[in-house]
């Protein structure tokens, strides 16, 4: 079992590891007989490797803990320096050898700045052969799993809930793996109102926000006025490598005495620590700021996560998608037409000849026909393949002038068609193959693969060579944006097109 994001998550287990927290591990001097006890059938884990390669204080300290009180041997590499990635080797190797066989963990815990390389490394390990869980304890901007697990048995602990609440999060939204995480979580859990107050430089994403039912934004804490939960969170200053953007949303929000007072009666006020200057330290002794206490409970729940490795969450890795998901809708625009062969003529000028068998990508948006025919370079199978590309040919579709794209010889793939349909909606595919002509819209497929490059360069796919050759981006509700399947970050299709832009040469 792998815990790699809030996203995999269901009701079900997140209730079983916050009751098995609760019950099972207070107090913690719970034995591993104990532990053995509850276990129900799944193998403890006899090795567990702690790989964090970003700091950590209480998560890297309470993993250790639950790994002693199970009586796992517990490897601890805390730095990259220590490891052959400081000599360029790729986390996919690095992976294969702290999974193998004679050396490897049966759980990997890992905290990385690299976002999504924990959900790769699950995957590399799974397609070994190797059983090793993998714990995702942080991978840079994007998911902290078992801080939400935490974070709920907290809010279980203080409201005598998990849902039916106001929750609110105050902070820097957007560099914050925890308000991703978090609100992952409330979404799953049935929370429905949500207040997000952060900097305007600063808010989070939109897709972190779907799916409730109430949700106010905006940059005073006068918007955290009728939460139950306030999760204060710290400007992650170590992410920022422009020192204006930062200077813009440090020192925005600080939690005092007053703001406290202002709050609705009986909230709780949380944080995941560390705190840096955003809380003021006498609001430390005040009964409303939990914080404290919210960190010792990542003991209980990295134990109960630990004690589950062996079994249950059966969600996250999918080595073998269903090939349905990348199946292509196309929509014949045109019925096809035997025995035409295409001429069409601008205004001025006949821009390409007939031809009996290819592709005919018309109404490009003038100036990006260059692109299209790197893009076609870049998944050509047949060298022989006689590419022609026209600029500027009148159009009167686009009221003003198109590029006009053919492909003389074979038909493309359906991926390459996919791609450049998403990234264009805007023009037509003619496809001509033995006389028969027809013109075609290309869909989205649930899964997009090939060309496509993620734009967030802290993605392990622009980080080791072989998640590069894995990215893939998944179809969301919102018309014209894709997520990266590792990274989890959302992009509209100019995003994805200027990242294209940057690298097609
Ligand atoms: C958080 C983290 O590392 O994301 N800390 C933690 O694990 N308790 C929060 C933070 O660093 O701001």
């Amino acid at each position: 079992m792998n815990v790699l994001s809030t996203k995999d998550f269901t009701r079900e287990w997140v209730e079983e590891i916050i009751n098995g927290a609760r019950t099972q591990h207070f107090p913690i001097a719970a034995s591993r007989a104990r532990a053995r006890a509850h276990s129900q059938g799944n193998p403890l884990p006899r090795k567990i490797v702690l790989l964090f390669i970003e700091p950590s204080t209480r998560t890297l300290g309470s993993f250790s803990e639950a790994a002693r009180l199970l009586s796992a041997d517990c490897e601890k590499i805390v730095s990259a320096d220590a490891t052959s990635l400081v000599k360029g080797e790729s986390y996919a190797n690095t992976a294969r050898m702290l999974g193998s066989e004679n050396q490897g963990a049966d759980v990997l815990i890992m905290r990385t700045k690299i976002e999504g390389a924990p959900r790769f490394t699950a995957e590399i390990l799974k397609e070994a052969g190797h059983k090793t869980a993998v714990i995702n304890a942080g991978d840079g901007t994007n998911q902290h799993p078992t801080q939400a697990l935490l974070d709920w048995l907290t809010i279980s602990e203080f409201l005598a809930k998990t849902s039916d609440f106001t929750f609110g999060i105050v902070g820097d939204l957007a560099a914050s793996r925890v308000a991703h995480s978090d609100l992952g979580m409330a979404r799953l859990m049935g929370v429905r109102k949500v207040r997000l107050v952060s900097a305007p430089e600063a808010k989070i994403q939109p897709r972190c926000l779907r799916g409730f039912e109430e949700v106010v934004e905006g940059d005073s804490l006068e918007v955290l006025s009728d939460c139950d939960v306030v999760v204060v969170l710290r400007v992650q200053e170590e992410r920022y490598t422009d020192p204006v953007a930062l200077q813009r949303i440090k020192g925005r929000f600080r939690i005092n005495q007053a703001v406290l007072d202002g709050f609705k009666s009986g909230v709780i006020v949380m944080h995941p620590l560390p705190c840096i200057d955003e809380v003021d330290q006498a609001v430390y002794a005040d009964p409303r700021w939990v914080a404290f206490k919210q960190a010792e409970f990542g003991v209980p729940v990295r134990m109960a996560t630990i004690r589950d490795s062996g079994a249950k969450l059966e969600v996250p890795v999918k080595v073998q998608t269903d090939p349905s998901d990348y199946v292509i809708p196309y929509e014949i625009l045109k019925k096809p037409a035997t025995g035409a062969s295409v001429k069409k003529k601008g205004r001025e000028f006949q821009y390409f000849r007939p031809i009996t068998r290819g592709l005919i990508i018309d109404h490009i948006p003038q100036g990006q026909g260059a692109l299209v025919r790197r893009l076609f370079d870049k998944v050509r199978q047949d060298k022989n393949t006689v590419l022609h590309l026209v600029e500027g040919v009148p159009s009167q579709k686009c009221q003003s002038r198109k590029d006009v794209f053919i492909v003389e010889g074979s038909v493309p793939n359906d991926g390459f068609m996919a791609v450049i349909c998403f990234l264009m909606p805007e023009l037509t595919v003619n496809i001509i193959c033995e006389g028969t002509h027809q013109k075609v819209m290309a869909g989205l497929p649930k899964i997009l693969k090939g060309i496509l490059v993620c734009p967030n360069p802290n993605c392990v796919t622009n980080n080791d060579p072989e998640a590069g050759a894995r990215t893939r981006f998944l179809k969301t509700e919102i018309d014209g944006a894709l997520m990266c399947h590792y990274c989890e970050r959302e992009f509209s299709r100019g995003e994805l097109l200027a990242t294209l832009r940057g690298r097609a040469s």
